[in-house]
């Protein structure tokens, strides 16, 4: 199976954005509290991040906390934040190291003081790394997405006929990078979520009941294979 993708590398999606989910069902089918299942997901991040430079994916995106996420329990939104201070604090001179640029797509906004300057420092320490780009959607909606660019481009009093694709993709969280070609989803869900809704519009959609702790290196070979299998006809019809 590996060879076969390997030896299709234009087969390889350029940009993965993966819904990381079923972390909670992950830890509650082992008895334990759903953070250890959150653990468990920064865990298997690592393991994620080494396949992807393995079979080439240069941009991951991975959705880590929506806008909607802030209405669970306190104890887990505060928990998902201390989450993603410890994962600056511990992982960040070894993702530098790494060659992975970091990136966030989101709002600051309602974070801590202190999280939003290690976010902001994680961003900056590896602006030029260019192995891999990582993208972590963190207080992330597609819609706020949306709303945001909207806003901006009316401030700047952008002329109407001036706003096309090309110039909302510029506002977006995501500008300057290409739309991903794969969009996968652990845990069994068939929807979106509000992630990525501009940029997935033409993305394949990969869902696999693995929950997220458990989607490991063969898991995104499968759905590397089944990306490379599909036709991807972007509304035309393509010649025999
Ligand atoms: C995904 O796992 C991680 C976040 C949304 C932060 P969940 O916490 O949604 O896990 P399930 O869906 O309850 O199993
Ligand atoms: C989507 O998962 C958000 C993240 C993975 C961060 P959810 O578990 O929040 O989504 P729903 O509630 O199943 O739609
Ligand atoms: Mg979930």
């Amino acid at each position: 199976m590996a060879d076969e993708v390997l030896t299709l590398p234009e087969r390889i999606p350029y940009h993965v954005a993966v819904i990381m989910d079923g972390n909670g069902r992950w830890a509650k089918s082992r008895g334990l509290p759903r953070l250890a299942g959150h653990r468990a997901g920064v865990e298997n991040l690592r393991r994620i991040l080494r396949a992807c430079s393995e079979f080439g994916i240069k941009i991951l995106t991975i959705y880590a906390f929506s806008t909607e996420n802030w209405g669970r329990p306190e104890a887990e939104v505060r928990g998902l934040m201390n989450i993603l201070e410890t994962v600056i604090d511990r992982e960040l001179n070894q993702l530098n190291a790494n060659g992975v640029q970091l990136r966030h797509i989101g709002e600051l906004d309602g974070l801590s003081a202190m999280l939003q300057a290690k976010v902001r420092k994680a961003i900056d320490m590896t602006r030029n790394n260019d192995q891999l780009v990582l993208n972590v959607a963190f207080n992330y909606g597609g819609r706020q997405d949306l709303l945001q660019a909207i806003r901006r481009i009316v401030e700047d009093g952008v002329p109407s006929e001036e706003i096309d694709e090309k110039l909302v993709d510029y506002y977006l969280y995501t500008a300057g990078q290409p739309d991903p070609d794969l969009v996968i989803r652990t845990a069994g869900e068939m929807r979106l979520s509000n992630f990525l809704l501009w940029q997935a519009s033409y993305a394949e959609y990969y869902a696999t009941p693995a929950y997220w702790p458990d989607f490991d290196r063969d898991e995104l070979l499968k759905a590397l294979v089944y990306f490379a299998r599909r036709e991807r006809r972007f509304g035309l019809v393509l010649q025999p």
